[in-house]
């Protein structure tokens, strides 16, 4: 497992821009797993500039997003739909067909997704950022490690870090459909994005703890490409 401390945030979210861009350059149909969430909105600011540089293309790129809630109207702005719209899909040449966001809250609606995954050909490089507790995507901390794309009881410290997005923690759903364990092991590269003091034990626990699904992301240790990048605070732990 690699990481890199910067100097700061947004030093540490535009290196995962730079790589995204470079497998974007490597391979013009490249797989590509997006996150939500504050961390990677510098990533995905990069991203749009270079394409507006002509320097990217996403002609032929298609996106397959983590998560996204359930019960949540696509068009409400807290949508991760609308999310990924405001900071990437409405500002570069993505086909509409070649953005994937899971939805739906039952089983059936989980397998759909890892097919149209496994039927693209696989994701090349997944962006991740991490909860405080550990979780990468809504793959929360809990006894087992789940695999393919499932709906997931949100817990109190998640609907709690994301009740800023929402007038009040109440209002947060409950419920969020999520790519697994697995999709994210499938990934050929991971890039995990972590900022910020309050991830510090996460990030810590998840490249020097013990591989835990207490602790969802440190299974990236046996992940054959994984990169962390933090800043410095979230990276305080290590050194
Ligand atoms: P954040 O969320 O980037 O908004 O901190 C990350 C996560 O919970 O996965």
């Amino acid at each position: 497992m690699e990481y890199h401390i910067y100097e700061n945030a947004r030093s540490a979210c535009e290196a995962a821009g730079v790589l995204i861009a470079a497998q974007i350059t490597r391979k013009g149909d490249s797989i590509l797993g997006l996150a939500t969430g504050s961390t990677p909105i510098p990533a995905y600011e990069m991203l749009v500039q270079w394409y507006n540089r002509g320097v990217i293309d996403f002609g032929r790129i298609r996106t397959f997003n983590l998560d996204e809630y359930v019960g949540i109207d696509y068009a409400n702005p807290l949508s991760y739909h609308a999310f990924m719209n405001e900071h990437l899909f409405s500002k570069v040449n993505l086909r509409p067909e070649n953005i994937h966001l899971p939805s739906g809250c039952t089983a059936a609606d989980g397998e759909a997704y890892d097919r149209a995954i496994h039927e693209a050909g696989g994701i090349d490089i997944q962006l991740l950022g991490i909860g405080r507790n550990g979780h990468i995507g809504f793959n929360e901390p809990a006894d087992s490690f789940t695999y393919g794309t499932h709906v997931v009881t949100l817990t109190e410290n998640t609907i709690e870090a994301n009740a800023r997005f929402f007038k009040s923690a109440d209002e947060v759903p409950r419920q969020a459909i999520s790519m697994g364990i697995g999709n994210i092991m499938a990934a050929k590269c991971v890039v995990l994005v972590a900022t910020g003091a309050a991830k510090a034990e996460a990030v810590f626990k998840t490249i020097r703890g013990p591989i835990t699904p207490k602790v969802p992301a440190s299974i990236l240790q046996l992940h054959p490409c994984c990169v962390i990048l933090t800043d410095r605070e979230a990276g305080a732990l290590l050194s």
